[in-house]
């Protein structure tokens, strides 16, 4: 038996009567493939914090998600890739398939450095019209429009360093031919000219590309994904501005799925994220094909955690879903984290909906529906009722490949996970100040680089309205993903527990019910056996 609450006895004994009996008979609560992580840390995804159901490469340093595309049943996904060493280096894009977004299959290196330079972070399309002659409407071409980043230029002082290239694919991504009149946009002495997000607009039918240029966004159109003209400029009195403006997107929503719709731009931001480092903010707005206009001034987050960075939308995705993949990372400790072999992570794909809030609009994330199939419960209880100021514990051996789920009251929660060489991670809603924070200031090795485990991540959560939050809470081997009410806000962090978590408390300074609660293990995605060189 894997879950044994401690020292409150009415979890126990619904969990014996109901479902653990039955369930230890059945041997459902085999340990984990994750668990077994220890046993042979050298073996290829068996490293120790190598995440078990989050997407990373084989080895070697990965940032951005680039290219992200549907096309013939596959989720392709284009990466910043490394491929000499864990830090960063002469970016190449790394290619990675899928056909539901949870399994993912490695693929070989897509696009490599060139005379023109580095290849840096952009967008994959498909041009089912041929409209950019590369291709033909029987076999349309995918197209992939990146930054070229010049070394040489920069090495020789100056400014112009960034380009922006094209290369396509006749072969549904596994070979690609960098376009022989490549760049496709030059650089006008700019020093950040970067990251194309380009997409089909269906209102102007026309392609449509944003891109970052230091301070805003640029917005450009073309008919044949070759010939580009800018339209317009948006954000420079706009959002955040503590850093570089980055990885921009753009793409319209109906607000709670009905007839009203809001485009929404993405623009990540590193340094002056609200937690320190790198961070993404959206705008919600409109968009009439050339302009994009805003109400809003001040910045908002996609995600409220430290590590989730450069987050971009597929293009084309089944049944209008925009899905939503980021960098589980940030800038100030990207290079220092302690993994051998590879390092970093994405986010789980999460899919994006727009909600309004007291007449606030706001973008939900949460965890892609497909998610759920590689979830087994461990542990349910249809209600936990806490005592004021009275601990609730129970202990689980794989906290680190688990989901935690429940519905509390809207009152005080704090929520620690812990081990028995005393790391502890700690959660903690207050609802007199609305706030949320995460302290993982000893939620196990921090002492890589000085910011990681220096303050307690704090952050605003005023639209928690409701009598009751959703809670879902979701652990790898290096990661923690938070969703309170169905993603109205989100917290991803990183984490390198000397030991995996065994176990939790939960502790409320008010009387409360914990209700349909339930722990569960999360299966690996990894094949046991995976070819190196894949
Ligand atoms: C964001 C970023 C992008 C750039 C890429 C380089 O993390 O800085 O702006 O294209 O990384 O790897």
């Amino acid at each position: 038996m894997k879950v044994l609450p401690k020292t409150y006895l009415l979890p126990v004994f619904l969990f014996l009567l109901n479902l653990g009996c039955q369930k230890v008979k059945d041997n459902e609560f085999s340990i984990p493939t994750a668990v077994s992580l220890t046993s042979n840390p050298d073996q290829l995804f068996k490293e120790p914090y190598r995440p078990q159901f989050h997407f990373s490469p084989q080895k070697k340093w990965m940032n951005d998600p680039n290219g992200m595309v549907f096309y013939k049943g596959v989720y392709h996904l284009f990466y910043q890739y490394y491929p000499d060493d864990i830090v960063w280096g002469p970016m190449h894009w790394g290619h990675a398939t899928s056909t539901d977004l949870i399994h993912w299959q490695h693929k070989k290196i897509a696009l490599f450095p060139d005379k023109l330079g580095l290849i840096f972070s952009g967008s994959a399309v498909i041009d089912y019209n041929n409209t950019s002659g590369l291709g033909t409407t029987e076999h349309p071409p995918m197209i992939a429009i990146f930054t070229y980043h010049n070394m040489a230029f920069e090495k020789a002082g100056k400014i112009n360093t960034q380009s922006q290239g094209l290369a396509y694919s006749l072969d549904e991504g596994e070979t690609w031919k960098k376009y022989e009149r490549n760049p496709i946009i030059g650089n006008t002495n700019k020093k950040d000219f970067r990251d194309p997000k380009v997409f089909w607009n269906s209102d102007t039918k026309l392609w449509t590309m944003a891109l970052v240029a230091g301070d805003r966004a640029e917005f450009y159109t073309s008919k044949n994904l070759i010939d580009w003209t800018k339209e317009s400029e948006f954000g420079k009195q706009y959002g955040a501005h503590g850093g570089v403006w980055e990885c921009p997107d753009i793409f319209k929503l109906k607000v709670n799925g009905n007839e009203e719709e809001k485009w929404i731009l993405i623009i990540s931001i590193n340094p002056g994220a609200p937690n320190g480092g790198s961070g993404t903010q959206y705008f919600v707005g409109d968009f009439d094909g050339k302009t994009f206009t805003s109400a809003q001034k001040e910045p908002k987050w996609i995600d409220f955690g430290t590590d989730n960075y450069a987050g971009v939308t597929y293009n084309d995705a089944p049944n209008n879903q925009r899905i939503f993949i980021g960098w589980m990372s940030n800038w100030l400790y990207a290079r220092n984290t302690p993994t051998k072999n590879w390092r970093s992570a994405m986010t789980l794909p999460r899919t994006l909906e727009l909600t309004k809030i007291n007449g606030e609009y706001l973008l939900k994330n949460k965890p892609v529906a497909a998610f759920k199939k590689l979830q087994k419960p461990a542990f349910t209880s249809n209600k936990i009722p806490l005592k004021a100021n009275q601990k609730t514990d129970f202990k689980y051996e794989a906290f680190n490949q688990s989901e935690i789920r429940f519905n509390a009251a809207n009152k005080d929660l704090q929520l620690v996970f812990s081990n028995d060489v005393k790391d502890s991670l700690v959660l903690h809603y207050n609802p007199k100040s609305k706030t949320f924070s995460i302290d993982r200031r000893k939620s196990g090795k921090v002492a890589f680089e000085k910011n990681f485990g220096k303050d307690i991540h704090k952050s605003n959560v005023s639209a928690l309205v409701t009598n009751q939050i959703d809670f879902q809470i979701i652990l790898d081997w290096s990661s923690i993903e938070l969703f309170l009410n169905d993603g109205l806000y989100s917290f991803t962090e990183q984490i390198f527990p000397q030991k995996p978590y065994t176990q939790l408390n939960i502790l409320s300074t008010e009387d409360q019910e914990l209700q349909d609660f339930t722990i569960s293990s999360i299966s690996s995605i990894w094949p046991k056996k995976i070819a190196k060189n894949e």
